[in-house]
């Protein structure tokens, strides 16, 4: 499975089997974020055999049970959306490894994991194989989720039917993509974790585009 098809096979699992994650997986996970720490100066760290952070759980919101992995998404303040961002491109390599994962961003038990020194923790991607895949999310038509000046090109739509799958906190798919005289820009609109949301929209409209934004904009 590539990253892309990973895209269309991802679902937020929130229940997980007891098998663990093979080492040569984990080597793999690791190995990509001990690359994402050196370029951006984020502090990723992947946790194995560790159910406490998934044992308090609050029924509010969310509902895990057996999860014993997870990737600790921290960094100093500010950072909101490269946490976004790279943390889905660990989310998407994990579905290509045949791994379910889910972003979590309050319903951790907050006690049981330990922000490095001078960073916050922004949230953990709970990871493992699931008891089922998950199911797709309801998601606002496409054209609700851009603005253009006139008639876009399809690898612009294939970029929005991407980004229309990416998760987002409660699913709330707060941000805008705008196509105006052949650029494009992406905002986060008002709503909690929007920015968060935004580096994970804009990693998915990546890859669905074919293009970097950096080279849209
Ligand atoms: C930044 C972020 C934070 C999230 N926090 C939580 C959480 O605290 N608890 C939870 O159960 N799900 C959480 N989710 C998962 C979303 O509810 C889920 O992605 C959304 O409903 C879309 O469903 P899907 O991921 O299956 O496509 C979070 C997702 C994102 C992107």
């Amino acid at each position: 499975m590539t990253e892309y098809e990973a895209i269309f096979a991802r679902h937020s699992v929130r229940k997980y089997k007891s098998d663990p994650i093979e080492p040569e997986k984990a080597a793999i996970l690791r190995d990509r974020i001990e690359k994402i720490n050196a370029e951006t100066g984020l502090s990723i760290k992947l946790f194995l055999d560790e159910p406490g952070a998934f044992e308090g759980n609050k029924p509010s919101y969310g509902s895990f049970s057996g999860c014993r992995n997870y990737i600790m998404m921290a960094a100093e303040k500010g950072r909101d959306e490269d946490i976004g961002y790279y943390g889905e491109s660990l989310v998407l390599l994990a579905q290509t490894l045949g791994l379910n994962t889910c972003w979590v961003a309050l319903t951790f038990e907050k006690k049981a994991v330990e922000a490095p020194v001078g960073c916050r923790i922004y949230d953990l991607i709970a990871l493992g194989y699931g008891q089922t895949q998950g199911v797709p999310h309801r998601s606002k038509p496409v054209e609700k989720l851009y603005k253009s000046d006139g008639e876009v090109p399809e690898w612009f739509l294939r970029g929005m039917e991407a980004a229309a799958l990416a998760p987002t906190a409660i699913n709330q798919q707060r941000f805008l993509f705008v196509y105006k005289n052949g650029k494009v820009s992406c905002k986060a609109l008002f709503g909690p974790c929007s920015k968060t949301d935004l580096g994970i929209v804009k990693y998915h409209f990546e890859l669905g585009a074919g293009r970097k934004l950096a080279e849209l904009g």
